[in-house]
């Protein structure tokens, strides 16, 4: 019995709040250490993509995308919060969400077909967007990221493809 209670103990010193490890949130503790970076204009840092797919990109998510993601794609300020309707609202997609998270193909994917099982409200993009389209967007909000959040992703990406 003494033992049941001094594990129990343990088990709250080691996780007091009872915090979600197995969440998406727990695997990249990383993301908390990234600060946010300061945008003062939509001007992207150029260097990961060149220059013409970034303006294409610019192009396709100021009149497609900035509606919901904001025209710096800083996401609602609520955006980890339910809303009224049960669905979450649009996350930045600044590099200061869960964006990095999602290997390429992923990004792809939720960005042809929309939120998964139609339970969200991120519209399906296919038929809509070329994937040229798709590619020059996927650019655009990418070059907005803070250099290191780029590097943990291009890790990510890259494990993605060996499994
Ligand atoms: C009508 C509003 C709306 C529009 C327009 C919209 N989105 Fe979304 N988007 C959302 C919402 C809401 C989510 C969260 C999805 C969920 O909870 O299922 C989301 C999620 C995403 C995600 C996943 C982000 C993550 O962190 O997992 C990506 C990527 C994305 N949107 C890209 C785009 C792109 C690119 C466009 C333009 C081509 C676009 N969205 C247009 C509302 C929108």
């Amino acid at each position: 019995m003494n033992e049941l209670l001094l594990i129990l103990a343990v088990a709250m010193l080691v996780n007091p709040k009872g915090t979600r490890d197995a969440s998406l949130d727990g695997k990249f503790t990383q993301a908390k250490s990234v600060e946010a970076p300061a945008f003062t204009s939509a001007r992207p840092t150029v260097g990961f993509h060149d220059a013409a797919r970034l303006r294409r990109g610019q192009r396709v998510f100021q009149q497609n995308c900035a509606v919901c993601h904001g025209r710096l794609a800083e996401g609602h300020p609520d955006w980890r919060k339910l809303g009224m309707d049960g669905k979450f609202p649009p996350p930045p997609l600044n590099g200061t969400g869960h964006d990095w998270h999602h290997p390429k193909a992923a990004l792809v994917q939720v960005i042809k077909n929309g939120s998964p099982g139609g339970k969200g409200n991120m519209p399906a993009w296919q038929g809509k967007l070329s994937d040229q389209e798709i590619e020059g967007v996927i650019a655009w909000f990418q070059s907005l990221w803070p250099p290191e959040v780029r590097t943990v992703w291009a890790r990510i990406d890259r494990e993605s493809k060996r499994q």
